[in-house]
């Protein structure tokens, strides 16, 4: 990554990595660890890609250490990690704690701080304890309660040390992929109904956490608490047609907004979402009562509760309208979002088909989020590039996506002046890739799944990567005087 210029980032730049538990962590029934959606999911032949499973994975739950000297090999600034809820609280509520759950994640928490690396932490991605799914998981109104118990215990068990802490990753992934479309755990499949309940209980879990860690550990603590939006940059297909360009609006409505909304501008879902779910289940003969649930006011306003913005950016699509499709007499969220995604023919994919590589998307999605809907802080939680096929250490393609992308992150800085604080690629090491298994890699570091010590070996974009935070920490560190 030479001549990227690095002194357009600020000296406190927080230069990350991510990884999440059931991605990495194996050991799935060590040591007291409850099963999770995604043990359930996986365990269940058919659902993954060669019925791969996270029962071993990187064996991060044993082999953390190997882990430790991978971020310090990168000299990353920030770790994110998540804490797998399961192992913590092994039926999911504070009623059983499992101590050599706690004894881990203090373990991690403990060596970062000491190798002189902040953890941001992440309290749920994706890995609900079954124990919560069979009492009807995201769907069932109590969950946001029994969340807010258990992002209470975390902050009070792991907050002295821990200050920047995400509550719920993604919360369209878990509830698209996981509630309507049935490709991730829990692998409901229930058109246009589960996905907004599931949607709306993540947000009324998320507010609750926040109110909890506003009210009693901020004071002492002096953390941040947010959620991790993931979106892509959309533009209309067709820039000439207005169809498009009021299909991009209503593509947007349903994701970034769908969450950003309530947080960030009004403390409810868009008139536009409304008012599309409203209208089609009218037509559509729904009698049931709204689809998309409303926030009532016995319950605190989700309106305020992020610190900062976090975001997680993969690609970008073009919008084309659907209204006139076959989905359009279907109860589903697509048939609601009326618009489709496609990828430009002129845009790369890297690995997996989803992921067309638009490293300008990001710097445009910033500006956006700058001008919609906060000043605050934003981190780009997640951003990274996938290999699939035989593995190439030598991954000068990836490398090279990472520069394009940090000099349109610098371009926002400098330019746009959006308050970038900090950037982390997805993903530490290459890991279980969810419906894909370990076909999909994302690591910086290469992982052998062959071998029984799942050798880590850093890839030329690990290096690149670490020449770039070495740089730029050399160049900003503030002088002695
Ligand atoms: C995100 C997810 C990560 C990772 C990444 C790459 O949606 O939060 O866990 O899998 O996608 O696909």
């Amino acid at each position: 990554m030479s001549g990227l210029d690095v002194t357009v980032f600020p000296h406190d730049f927080a230069w990350g990595a991510a990884t999440a538990a059931y991605q990495i962590e194996g050991g799935w029934d060590m040591d007291g660890r409850g099963p999770s959606i995604w043990d359930t999911f996986c365990h269940a032949k058919g659902r993954v890609f060669e019925d791969h499973t996270g029962d071993v994975a990187c064996n991060s739950y044993q082999l953390w250490e190997e882990d430790l000297k991978c971020i310090r090999q990168l000299g990353l600034t920030h770790y994110r990690l998540s804490i797998s809820w399961s192992r913590l609280l092994p039926d999911g509520t504070t009623n059983h704690v499992n101590p050599k759950g706690v004894a881990y994640y203090n373990k991690v928490i403990d060596d970062l701080i000491a190798g002189g690396v902040t953890p941001m932490i992440t309290l749920y991605h994706m890995d609900l304890p079954q124990a919560l799914q069979d009492l009807g998981g995201w769907s069932s109104k109590e969950i946001a309660d029994i969340f807010e118990s258990y992002a209470r215990f975390c902050f009070k068990t792991f907050g002295d040390r821990v200050k920047l802490w995400i509550t719920v990753n993604e919360p369209y992934v878990c509830a698209k992929l996981g509630h309507e479309d049935g490709i991730f755990a829990p692998g409901i499949k229930n058109p246009g109904i589960s996905v907004y309940l599931a949607g709306h209980n993540m947000l009324r879990a998320h507010t609750k956490a926040w109110h909890t860690y506003n009210a009693h550990f901020r004071p002492l603590q002096a953390g941040q608490v947010s959620l991790a939006l993931n979106s892509d940059w959309v533009e209309a297909l067709d820039p000439g047609s207005s169809k498009d360009a009021a299909a991009s609006e209503r593509y947007k409505a349903f994701t970034l907004d769908w969450f950003a909304c309530p947080v960030f501008c009004t403390g409810d879902y868009s008139e536009t979402m409304r008012a599309r779910i409203e209208t089609r289940s009218f037509d559509l003969g729904y009698k049931q009562g709204s689809r998309l649930p409303r926030f009532t006011k016995d319950e605190p306003s989700p309106l305020g509760t992020a610190d900062f913005f976090a975001l997680n950016y993969y690609t970008s699509r073009k919008v084309k309208d659907l209204n006139g499709d076959s989905k359009k007499n279907e109860l589903s969220f697509e048939g609601d979002q009326g618009a489709e995604g496609v990828v430009d023919p002129s845009w790369p994919i890297c690995g997996v088909h989803w992921l067309a590589v638009v490293p300008d998307g990001l710097r445009k999605l910033l500006k956006y989020i700058k001008d919609t809907y906060t000043s605050l802080p934003i981190y780009i939680t997640e951003n990274g590039f996938s290999q699939m096929g035989p593995v190439q250490i030598e991954d000068t393609d990836r490398s090279q996506f990472y520069k394009d992308t940090l000099q349109e992150v610098g371009k926002a800085i400098s330019q746009d002046r959006v308050n970038v604080k900090g950037y982390f690629a997805w993903s530490l090491l290459d890991n279980f890739e969810w419906s894909d298994g370990y076909s999909v890699r994302f690591g910086l570091f290469h992982v052998d799944f062959s071998t029984p010590d799942l050798k880590r070996t850093i890839y030329r974009s690990g290096r690149d990567y670490a020449a770039v935070i070495s740089k730029h920490r050399s160049q900003t560190k503030p002088k002695n005087i």
